[in-house]
């Protein structure tokens, strides 16, 4: 049997605020289910493929929240910001509500790729060190790279703090300052540490890729989008 649940309850998980701000909104006639207007509080739904607005806004009921966005330079990661503005303010209110987090945090000049979610499991999967999701990293570099720098990054640096060498898995040159570069592990600011170990210095920082699952390109600076069935599986391969 389909799960189902009262229309009130539905709505406050799904972040639309406190249960009595839920029941005020269905019996002010402001939500619509499969459809159609609903101004009881106690009707129950499948959960199953609904659909439903609150005050015109169309939205899917989701278990779980799992998204990507393009994050914006001068945007930082966390919920309590110190310099610039929060990338959760990019995001609609009830999805900040349900608690969705950003799972590993890129610095504040740092632009591309990043996943968000509510999912605890899936958020532990996809930052634990043990299962090591490659990410993969495009970088300007100040001064020109050489062969012996691609050399040296993928033999490994010595990072201060760190007890052994870091090594990339893959660096690719684009250009004569732009490099791929494919990282196993999140450190704290471990590009631009990686690059200052090459006496060299990160112009410009972003993420391409996490896993396979790669930036659309379509995918605007400041947009976001929810992962699909196809992008959770290329992130759990
Ligand atoms: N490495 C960095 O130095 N900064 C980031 O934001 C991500 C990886």
């Amino acid at each position: 049997m389909a799960k189902t649940l009262d229309l009130e309850r539905i709505l406050h998980k799904q972040g639309f605020g406190s249960r009595k701000l839920c029941r005020i909104m269905i019996i002010n006639e402001e939500i619509t289910v499969n459809g159609e207007m609903c101004d009881d509080p106690d009707a129950e739904f499948s959960l199953e493929n609904l659909h439903y607005t609150v005050k015109g806004e169309p939205w899917d009921y989701r278990e779980k929240s799992y998204l990507m966005m393009h994050k914006p330079a001068n945007y930082e990661c966390s919920h309590k910001t110190q310099h610039h503005p929060t990338i959760y303010s990019l995001l609609p209110h009830p999805l900040v509500e349900r608690g969705v987090q950003c799972i590993g945090r890129l610095d504040e000049d740092t632009t591309g790729l990043i996943l968000i979610s509510d999912d605890g499991q899936f958020i532990h999967r996809m930052s634990s060190p043990k299962h090591k999701v490659p990410k993969i990293y495009e970088v300007t570099c100040k001064h020109p790279i050489v062969e012996a720098n691609i050399h040296a990054l993928l033999q490994g640096v010595q990072l201060v703090d760190e007890p052994a060498p870091i090594a990339a898995l893959d660096v690719k040159q684009i250009s004569e300052r732009v490099i791929h570069m494919t990282l196993a592990e999140g450190k704290y600011h471990q590009v631009k540490r990686m690059v200052a170990a090459i006496s060299n210095r990160v112009e410009a920082l972003k993420r391409i890729q996490i896993g396979v699952l790669k930036l659309p390109e379509d995918l605007k600076e400041g947009e976001w989008r929810w992962l699909n069935e196809v992008d959770k599986s290329k992130l759990m391969l």
